[in-house]
């Protein structure tokens, strides 16, 4: 069973959806001490199966699959979705937004289908609990589940519901907000202070999300008495990670935008580099995630075809300026120095 005390380096490399986490960077991650992680949301499960037997044959490491759990979704009526749309044509005309059609997202029996032949050391989750059956057959093929949590409620179920750990993910955090209810009011909390709020009243491990960018960071929550850290944006610059040169660009610029909160891409909260999209969708209409997600998808993948970050989703955590270019094995080595020192 995969436990924390076999890492040589208390780092879970975070999980982001959207072909950022290449089977070479989860495998150079679990190859040199701590846990990578795939991004498998969106991901049919013939990738799943694809990538998760490539990294296997990489790595004799432990790796982690993660999941979204999407929320039950119905499409709005016609004049809400042509509101919702009016903005997106404003940004470009040229483009011809199709409304998504159900089912909105993946099947989540089927994703897992591949998990349970391959048997991943970690199956995680984000927005909120898996059903008990995924947790009852985990635990029977000894796969450790972890699920994250935004504030002490969510990670108090979290303990309940039988999974092995919590990932705390502050504000700071890249990514989407994982927030077990879309529309909740949301608390808010540093990473360290979710931290020390989970490791008062929460039994099981708990690691630190948000804002960890070097080994003096992964020392302070180790310190406070995480088991681990998560971190996505320390990893983006790596030339392992799948993100674009222009993306690349834009995290290691002299003079760094501001990461920010956009529900304009996917229709939940998440934080990235502030860019033309972010700017213009402040205040518009969104239909529901993951339907808004669908329907920005022409507009992204466009801009993705040239190369035109302004309109492309660009994931990072509110420290993304301290991304380094190195190699995983040298990031991995640097942190370990960094932590030791
Ligand atoms: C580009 C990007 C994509 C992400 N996608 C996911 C995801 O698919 N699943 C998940 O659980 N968390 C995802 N996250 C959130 C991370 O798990 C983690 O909370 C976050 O990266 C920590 O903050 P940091 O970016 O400051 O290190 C993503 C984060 C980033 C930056």
């Amino acid at each position: 069973m995969f436990s924390f005390a076999n890492l040589s380096i208390p780092v879970i490399q975070a999980p982001m959806a959207g072909g950022i986490t290449t089977p070479a960077l989860v495998s150079e991650v679990s190859n040199t001490g701590g846990l990578g992680s795939f991004g498998f949301a969106y991901s049919s499960p013939e990738t799943i199966d694809h990538d998760l037997k490539l990294a296997q044959s990489l790595t004799q490491g432990p790796i982690n699959a993660n999941f979204f759990l999407f929320p039950k979704v119905e499409l709005p009526d016609s004049k809400t979705i042509e509101r919702a749309i009016e903005p997106l044509h404003e940004l470009a005309s040229d483009i011809d937004f199709i409304v998504p059609k159900p089912p909105f997202y993946p099947d989540l029996e089927m994703q897992l289908e591949p998990i349970w032949q391959l048997r991943p050391a970690v199956l995680s989750f984000h927005f909120g609990i898996p059903p008990e059956w995924v947790v009852q057959r985990a635990r029977a093929l000894n796969i450790a589940i972890g699920i994250t949590a935004t504030s002490l409620e969510e990670a108090q179920k979290i303990a309940q519901s039988g999974a092995n750990f919590i990932v705390a993910q502050g504000i700071e955090a890249g990514g989407h907000r994982g927030i077990f209810e879309s529309d909740a009011v949301d608390e808010m909390l540093s990473t360290f202070d979710l931290l020390h709020q989970l490791l008062r009243h929460c039994t099981i491990p708990a690691v630190a999300a948000g804002g960890i960018m070097d080994g003096r960071d992964i020392r302070k929550a180790m310190d406070l008495g995480a088991s681990a850290v998560q971190m996505g944006s320390a990893f983006l610059c790596c030339p392992e990670s799948g993100a674009s040169s222009e993306y690349k660009a834009l995290l290691l610029a002299e003079n760094p935008r501001p990461s920010i909160f956009t529900k304009g891409f996917s229709g939940r909260w998440a934080r990235g580099v502030e860019n033309t999209f972010t700017r213009h969708m402040e205040g518009k209409l969104t239909l529901a995630f993951p339907i808004q997600n669908t329907l920005t998808g022409t507009l992204r993948q466009a801009a993705a075809r040239s190369h035109n970050a302004e309109h492309q989703s660009l994931w990072a955590g509110a420290a993304f300026h301290k991304a380094r270019t190195l190699k995983v094995c040298e990031l991995m080595k640097a942190l370990q120095i960094e932590l030791e020192s």
